[in-house]
């Protein structure tokens, strides 16, 4: 039984948003006034707590720190010209959240509380959200284990947190991408459709050997037989073959990425036509040869929509060229518009925050 579940907010005594330097924010590392945070204990999720921002009392025998048992999310609020502030498909992240939670035995948190603590968390710090193009605030949900014990087995207590950092555009200019033969981020059965922390850490080694050679991400393929285009880098990847929009299915391996599914929904809107189905390597060579390839692009809240320019493979580079009907900008402008309240909003995706 949950003890209490009315939401206790504890205001800072003075804000530090006068000390940001907006217009030189390196992405994520500044942290708003305040935080929130939920506690798992007793088979319950206990009183949910709106706090200043600060370090926090951890043990170094929690599981947390020895089995990754961890998920995150990663979504964003938008200021329009009235300073009326959005989120984009706020239940989404939830949903998301709890079902990474299932997969690595993390209890799920409840949505009521999650909704009223997001409204009220960037309520507080909405003097953090700069208006313009390409600003945002980053809010990221996480929960940890935070049982004392090395004992391999799921922890019986949990921290649920949500941060808030202002952040500007994410990726800038285009992107090279290098599609992966050897390493994988994700296996059938595996935890690639949650977003796991410990997917992440993997990442990071093959990320930098391809770093080393002039990519800033990886096309990553199937763990099987490195055959098929699965994600890119933290993102979800279209590819554009003549007129027509090619993504991977989600599957046990692919993050079900929100601006992936609201891309199709916008794809499908504008009368585009979309293949949801597996595109090999070999068919993208050959598509790139022949100049059926017309673009590639990355899809994720970060950066919304990430251009990739060249893709490497097997020792060769393959170049795209910009082109003046390009799906990723036409995609890119109708998601900004919809989510800075600048277009009408067909879907219902935008939620406003409820600001006084
Ligand atoms: C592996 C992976 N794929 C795709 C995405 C894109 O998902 P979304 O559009 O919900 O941000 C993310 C997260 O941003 C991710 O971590």
């Amino acid at each position: 039984m949950n003890t209490d579940s009315t939401l206790h907010i504890e205001k800072v005594t003075s804000t530090r948003v006068g000390e940001v330097d907006f217009d030189n924010l390196v992405f994520g590392k500044t942290f708003t006034d305040h935080m929130f945070e939920c506690e798992y204990k007793n088979g319950a999720w206990q009183r949910p707590t709106i706090k200043p921002y600060g370090p926090m009392l951890v043990y170094p025998g929690m599981k947390v720190f020895h089995y990754g048992q961890a998920v995150f999310e990663g979504m964003k609020a938008y200021k329009d010209e009235n300073d009326d502030v959005f989120l984009f498909r706020p239940e989404q992240n939830l949903e998301r959240i709890n079902k990474s939670s299932k997969r690595m035995a993390i209890p799920e948190f409840p949505k009521e509380i999650f909704l009223e603590a997001l409204n009220e968390l960037v309520r507080l710090d909405k003097d953090w959200i700069q208006k313009g193009d390409g600003n945002s605030l980053y809010i990221r949900p996480f929960a940890i284990a935070t049982e004392v014990g090395v004992s391999a087995s799921p922890s019986k207590e949990y921290k649920f947190m949500i941060l808030l950092s202002p952040v500007q555009a994410y990726y800038k200019g285009f992107v090279k991408v290098l599609i992966a033969e050897k390493y994988s981020r994700s296996a059938d059965g595996g935890v690639g459709a949650a977003k796991a922390a410990g997917n992440y850490g993997a990442q990071f080694y093959p990320t930098s050997l391809a770093q080393e050679k002039g990519f800033q991400q990886i096309i990553w393929t199937d763990s099987n037989e490195h055959k098929y285009l699965e994600e890119a880098g933290t993102m979800n990847v279209f590819f554009r073959i003549n007129d027509t929009l090619i993504t991977a299915p989600t599957s046990d391996r692919i993050l079900d990425g929100i601006t992936r599914k609201s891309i199709l929904d916008l794809a499908k809107h504008n009368g585009v036509n979309v293949d949801v189905r597996k595109l090999t390597v070999s068919e993208l060579i050959a598509a790139a040869e022949d100049g059926s390839l017309k673009e590639i692009f990355g899809a994720g809240t970060a950066a919304v929509v990430s251009f990739i320019s060249h893709f490497g493979f097997k020792d060769k580079i393959y170049e795209l060229k910009e082109q003046s009907d390009s799906f990723a900008v036409m995609f890119k402008k109708q998601l900004n518009d919809i989510q800075y309240n600048i277009s009408e909003d067909p879907f219902g995706w935008r939620k406003k925050v409820e600001l006084f």
